[in-house]
């Protein structure tokens, strides 16, 4: 089975006036799509073309032959991820068990959102801003370019896509003013929550 293109999982102008309809068309209809297209086009004679595509980018992530199915098949994953972390009407501060996680680890919720805020703002270049578990140990990690804490085995559970595509249109060289839009409004916490409920419960199981 190729690798597909997931479809948004809202409207194109749901997330107005935060991220425009017009950025999300370019960004999902022309930058994820063309990271699928190479990624199934450099998949052919793997022998990894049936593997589902967090396994393709772990074999992958080592550099060498593999570096452009690795960027290509890391920003496929990271893109599906990222539009799961964005909800029409989110923002604000996280609930429930990963709150309490969050302010024991960062010391209070408005110190999380800055740290990730900072972190974010000033990673340099293109990349992704990540909230992630680290065996058991909540971070803010910054990736570079292609560069998925699922390679690292490191657990994502929300990111925010920091390259020039994902805000150019709408907030030109604002990069904090398109962060702070993320915190603000758009971050969906209710998936975060999941996923660490998921890595935490994974683990507990494992114990
Ligand atoms: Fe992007």
């Amino acid at each position: 089975m190729p690798i597909t293109l997931p479809k948004l999982p809202y409207p194109m102008n749901a997330l107005e006036p935060s991220i425009s309809a017009h950025t999300l068309q370019e960004h999902h209809g022309r930058h994820h799509k063309t990271y699928v297209e190479k990624t199934n086009a450099l998949l052919a004679d793997t022998g990894m073309a049936d593997w589902p595509l967090e396994e393709i980018v772990k074999a992958t992530r080592n550099g060498g032959a593999k570096t452009a199915l690795y960027n290509n098949a890391a920003q496929a994953w990271n893109h599906d991820f990222y539009w799961k972390s964005l909800l029409p009407r989110g923002g604000g501060m996280p609930k429930g068990k990963l709150a309490d996680a969050i302010a024991a680890a960062f010391g209070d919720l408005d110190k999380f959102a800055a740290a990730f805020k900072d972190s974010a703002v000033n990673h340099f270049g293109s990349g992704w801003t990540w909230l992630v578990l680290d065996h058991g140990k909540l971070m803010i990690v910054s990736t570079k370019d292609a560069d998925t804490p699922i390679a690292f085995d490191q657990t994502p559970l929300i990111t925010l896509d920091t390259w020039e595509h994902a805000y150019y249109l709408d907030y030109q060289h604002r990069r904090d003013a398109y962060v702070t839009a993320f915190l603000d409004k758009l971050a969906n916490w209710e998936f975060a929550q999941q996923n660490f409920e998921r890595a935490t419960d994974r683990k507990a199981a494992a114990e």
